[in-house]
């Protein structure tokens, strides 16, 4: 119980990565608002299933990539912390939603460099600075990045960039946020078997053994692997950790 009466906000918590760092936390004790992009039926899902472990869970919509609608977000927020918790704040964001657009250099149009622009760069900055009065002093922000930004993967220059702009402003938060005590870090995971990628690691056999053969630890990921060190990161026996990437990749490609 490790994160008991804590209230973690996990962006794209209802499949994937997302949903097991939310089942952890929730294990460990903490209270979860769900948000999802369009897939309200599996957020409902995740709510049940956090519910059933006897935690208090709340599914708000968010696309990440339009700020515009940050400002209603945030009031949605504000609304459920208090008519659910009878709080004014909420002790830890997860910046986890996103895609992943793998092409070749010739074929990216400017409206797809945008689009991951804005849902793994722009929108976490613009989320942050939202959100920024509803985080608790002495709260915690955990970003997810990719192992991308340290290797290369072919067709992905533009997800790799944005998914390294976020690593540099997790430092940058980390200055601009430890006077309240908020510490923010960056995760990494390698090759997770999710849905990302269109399922590709999960259902291609040939790609399992690749990423096993080139990987220390023998195996791809799966979500819960990463959701473990994104739940440790957050809990108490890591309040002195700001700014750091910590990968979560079994060491793939060292
Ligand atoms: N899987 C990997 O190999 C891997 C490796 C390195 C990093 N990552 C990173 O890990 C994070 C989670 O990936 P995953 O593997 O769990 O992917 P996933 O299974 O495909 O799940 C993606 C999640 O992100 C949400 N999402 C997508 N676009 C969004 C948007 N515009 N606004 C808000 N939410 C959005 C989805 O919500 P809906 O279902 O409602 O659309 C879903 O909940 C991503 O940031 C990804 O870049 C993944």
């Amino acid at each position: 119980m490790t994160h008991s009466s804590r209230i973690a906000l996990v962006t794209g918590a209802n499949r994937g990565i997302g949903r097991a760092t939310a089942l952890q936390l929730a294990r460990d004790g903490a209270d979860i608002i769900v948000t999802y992009n369009s897939h309200r039926e599996e957020a409902d899902a995740v709510v049940g299933e956090i519910s059933a472990l006897g935690r208090s869970a709340v599914a708000l919509q968010l696309d990440v990539a339009k700020t515009s609608a940050f400002g209603s977000f945030a009031a949605a927020v504000h609304e459920v912390l208090r008519s659910r918790w009878n709080r004014e704040t909420f002790d830890f964001l997860v910046n986890n939603g996103g895609l992943q657009v793998a092409e070749p250099l010739e074929k990216v149009t400017e409206e797809g460099f945008d689009s991951l622009v804005n849902v793994h760069f722009k929108g976490v900055f613009f989320l942050v600075q939202k959100l920024l009065p509803l985080i608790s002093d002495q709260g915690s922000i955990v970003n997810v990045s990719s192992g991308t930004t340290r290797f290369y993967t072919p067709d992905r220059a533009i997800y790799s960039s944005v998914k390294g702009a976020v690593e540099v402003l997790t430092r940058y938060l980390a200055h601009e946020l430890g006077p309240r005590g908020i510490t923010v870090n960056v995760i990494a995971p390698g090759a997770v078997a999710t849905d990302f990628s269109g399922g590709l690691l999960r259902s291609n056999e040939q790609v399992q053994k690749h990423i096993a053969s080139v990987t220390p630890l023998g195996r791809f990921a799966v979500a819960e692997d990463i959701a473990g060190a994104i739940t440790a990161l957050l809990g108490d026996g890591n309040r002195f950790v700001t700014g750091q990437r910590i990968e979560v990749s079994g060491g793939i490609h060292l």
